[in-house]
């Protein structure tokens, strides 16, 4: 989101950064809090393309700031946290630039709408090493909504195959039980922290509780809704990373009854669509003692 953007002069490299170095001189006081600096082009945010004009106007920006301002280009921060302000320029088109520079004290209720992430875009990289491309969804949960499952923990994964959501809890010390109609890919049947049952995902259940559940079924949100149901009333698990899928537009009615659940439920919950996500949101959580 910007925050009372208004529109900046130029079009070239040169003059686009000028325009930014001038607002910014004006509406950050000396001496001059932290601050961090996103600049992106909306329209090739999401295409992967190498594209350089933001990078060009952000390094001219710093140029032009070290020879006008020193403390403000010392004052800039690489990542934007609870106490910097977030500046965003965005590159409409060629000749059409706005920018926005939120406060600190903003960010508390704009928190929905902001993200650290320049543009809200979550960039995981490629990895050869998963099965299948599904780990970035998982990876870019536990980065965006800082989930720890830790060396020593275990995992129940509903619908793994061929094993993406499960290599990501194995390489990070867990034991993984991997449930799914279809095997998963060789190497993890090999591997002797994954133990793979034929099952069914929507029945199975745990002996015993373990630390997560993660659940890339398949399915629509009201057969989510139920797995979430028995797993979080019956305290199944701990902590929980599921993806709500939807054919066409959204479920809003089970979506709903989702959050009713959670809020019930849980001692915390959070739920988005990631970059990494299609049509559908990936919910987490940690259930609340004695829910
Ligand atoms: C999107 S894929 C999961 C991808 C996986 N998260 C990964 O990272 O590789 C969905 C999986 O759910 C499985 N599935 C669908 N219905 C199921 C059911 N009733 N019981 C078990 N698995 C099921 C499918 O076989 C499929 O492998």
């Amino acid at each position: 989101m910007l925050t009372h953007a208004f529109s900046l002069e130029g079009s070239s490299i040169k003059t686009v950064a000028q325009a930014v170095v001038a607002a910014l001189i004006e509406r950050l006081a000396e001496p001059p809090p932290a601050w961090c600096l996103h600049i992106y082009d909306p329209a090739a945010v999401d295409t992967g393309e190498e594209y350089s004009r933001p990078r060009l106007i952000h390094q001219e920006v710093i140029t032009i700031l070290k020879q006008r301002r020193r403390s403000l280009a010392k004052a800039l921060c690489p990542t934007w946290s609870s106490q910097t302000h977030l500046a965003q320029v965005v590159l409409a088109a060629p000749t059409l630039t706005f920018m926005s520079i939120t406060p600190p004290e903003h960010q508390q209720a704009l928190r929905a709408n902001m993200s650290p992430y320049v543009a809200g875009y979550v960039d995981i990289p490629d990895d050869k090493a998963p099965p299948s491309r599904a780990f970035k969804k998982l990876r870019e949960a536990i980065e965006v909504f800082h989930l720890s499952p830790k060396r020593g923990e275990t995992c129940v994964d509903l619908g793994a195959c061929p094993g993406g959501w499960t290599h990501v809890m194995v390489e990070r010390g867990l034991r993984a039980t991997a449930i799914d109609r279809s095997p998963l890919d060789d190497r993890l049947m090999r591997n002797k922290n994954v133990t793979f049952l034929k099952g069914d995902a929507f029945t199975w259940l745990p002996k015993e509780p373990v630390s997560w559940l993660i659940c890339d079924v398949i399915t629509t949100p009201d057969r989510t809704l139920g797995i979430l149901d028995t797993w979080l009333s019956k305290r199944h698990c701990s902590f929980f990373c599921v993806t709500v899928k939807f054919k066409g537009t959204p479920d809003f009615e089970n979506l709903l009854k989702i959050r009713q659940l959670l809020r019930t439920t849980t001692r915390w919950y959070d739920g988005k669509q990631l970059t990494n996500n299609k049509n559908e949101l990936t919910v987490v959580g940690e259930i609340a003692p004695g829910a």
